[in-house]
């Protein structure tokens, strides 16, 4: 499973790409309004950082709007992702930006029925909202799962990017599910790392590395 970093902060982005832990970025107005940075600067600087896709969000809701706003990010650089809402303008828009050779990441998805739909439209990459799905009581990572045979049993070409991560339980199910991708908030991937046994390990290796001081 390729990893994604679920932010728009670059020393974040700069610190999990060192740890050689991420193969993109994912971005959305809110992450961005976050930073409060000029949005082209911020994902110029992101793109020059990760060697993969970075998805920049479209604001405007009509297709011939969003095509436009699209094609205007895709031109930023060659890593850049246009992220496109999930409506039936969303889906047109990405039928033609994806027919340019433009790769469009479909968001706010919440239902197998319309990852079909946006595979159907060429979608590149399709985020499914696990966490909010969990939020109203339903449960994401099976959606996510019945999305991932979806796309398995017709050979479409989408990727299925596993969104709105909220624990590390949702990023192990991510892979188990076999989901191609999941965007992880930084403290989430974070979080990952941690075993206690990992810290208690160390500690007795070192205290017994000093013990030994002088005998090895
Ligand atoms: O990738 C989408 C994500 O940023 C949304 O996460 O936690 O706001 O539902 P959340």
């Amino acid at each position: 499973m390729k990893i994604f970093l679920d932010t728009a902060n670059v020393g974040d982005i700069k610190t999990a790409t060192d740890w050689g832990a991420i193969d993109g970025v994912t971005t959305n107005p809110s992450l961005v309004a976050k930073e409060g940075r000029d949005f082209k600067q911020m994902v110029l600087e992101i793109c020059e950082i990760v060697n993969g896709p970075v998805s920049a969000e479209v604001i405007s809701l009509e297709a011939d709007k969003m095509v436009e706003e699209g094609k205007g990010l895709a031109a930023w650089h060659k890593n850049v992702i246009v992220k496109i809402p999930c409506t039936p303008d969303g889906l047109k828009a990405t039928k033609i930006l994806e027919g340019q050779g433009i790769k469009v990441n479909v968001t706010l998805v919440f239902s197998v029925n319309q990852v079909l739909l946006c595979a159907k439209a060429g979608a590149s990459f399709i985020s499914p909202f696990v966490g909010r799905l969990d939020d109203i009581g339903e449960d994401g990572m099976q959606m996510v799962a019945e999305s991932v045979a979806v796309i398995k049993n017709y050979n479409f070409k989408s990727e299925i990017i596993v969104a709105s991560v909220r624990s590390v339980e949702h990023a192990k199910k991510a892979a188990l599910v076999g989901a191609h991708i999941a965007t992880i908030p930084f403290k989430i991937l974070s979080e990952m790392f941690k075993h206690p046994l990992t810290d208690k390990g160390i500690e007795k290796f070192l205290a017994d590395w000093k013990g030994a001081e002088g005998k090895v």
